[in-house]
């Protein structure tokens, strides 16, 4: 597949996709999503790659769904369609991502960085659920994971007033794991992702998984899932290669076994 609207490459073993709809500022329409699962599917059943890097350009994450594109659906065409239940190839990668966010992310563009593992902001970030303005409501799971991220109250704040918060609002209501300048943004993400990346990849999966149980399940179901996690990585080649290392007093090779 050719990309038209985004722009993908890898940096040792991390992924890095750049939404690239300028003209829009990354509004995300129905090409754009195509191409981010063909993208994201390829990074899935790549051995040489650990860790993935979301982001957009420095004005804008992604200013959300494509308004142009939606504003002649009728509710047939978009139930029988189901267009936004083609974005969910973001929350199912078993593999991380990281969204790296600057300028707008609004609307679908603030619900796609909330489907990533973890948001690192630029000091210029702004997000929200604009959608009440246009006369509908979050439906990329904005309502359900903004919620869980900061809370009931922030939550109806922001979706129902349809107002922009800060970077640093952001990071105070638990939505942003860490704010960096922007001019550095790109480089801490990619960092990042390059030590995920260099941990053992069973690991690493299993850990995002344990911790994806905490929004799914009772805390009892969560615990029991985990503990089954944590004994099956004892199965692993890493496991031994990782203690044995700290033992030793040296750097683990992990041979992603
Ligand atoms: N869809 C389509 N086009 C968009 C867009 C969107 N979501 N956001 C911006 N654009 C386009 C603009 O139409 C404009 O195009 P033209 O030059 O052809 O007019 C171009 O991008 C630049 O935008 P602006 O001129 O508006 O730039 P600005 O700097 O003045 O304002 C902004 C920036 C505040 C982000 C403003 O563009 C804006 O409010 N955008 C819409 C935000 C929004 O409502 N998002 C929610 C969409 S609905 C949704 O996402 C549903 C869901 O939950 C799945």
């Amino acid at each position: 597949m050719t990309y038209d609207t985004i722009a993908v490459e890898t940096q040792g073993r991390v992924g890095l996709i750049r939404l690239n709809r300028p003209e829009a500022l990354n509004a995300l329409n129905a090409r754009l999503i195509a191409e981010l699962d063909d993208a994201l599917a390829k990074f899935e059943s790549d051995d040489g790659v650990g860790c993935v890097v979301l982001t957009g350009s420095e004005k804008a994450f992604a200013a959300g769904a494509d308004i142009k594109e939606m504003r002649d659906k009728g509710f047939v065409d978009a139930f029988l369609d189901d267009f936004i239940g083609r974005w969910d190839v973001v929350a199912r990668a078993r593999k991380p991502i990281i969204a790296a966010v600057s300028g707008f992310a609004l609307g679908g563009g603030c619900e796609i960085a909330m489907m990533c593992d973890f948001i690192l902001a630029a000091d210029t970030a702004v997000f929200g659920q604009p959608e009440i303005k246009l006369g509908v409501i979050p439906g990329a799971g904005g309502t359900q994971r903004l919620t869980r991220a900061v809370g009931k109250a922030k939550a109806m704040d922001l979706i129902l007033t349809g107002r922009m918060m800060g970077a640093e609002e952001a990071e105070r209501a638990g939505l942003v794991a860490r704010i960096v300048p922007a001019a550095d943004l790109l480089g801490e993400a990619i960092k990042t992702a390059a030590t995920i990346a260099s941990m053992s990849l069973p690991a690493v999966l299993m850990a995002k998984e344990a911790v994806n149980r905490a929004f799914e399940s009772t805390l009892a179901e969560g615990i029991r899932h985990e503990r089954g996690l944590f004994y099956s990585l004892f199965a692993t080649g890493d496991q031994k290669e990782g203690m044995s290392a700290f033992v030793e007093k040296r750097k683990p090779a992990f041979a992603n076994r």
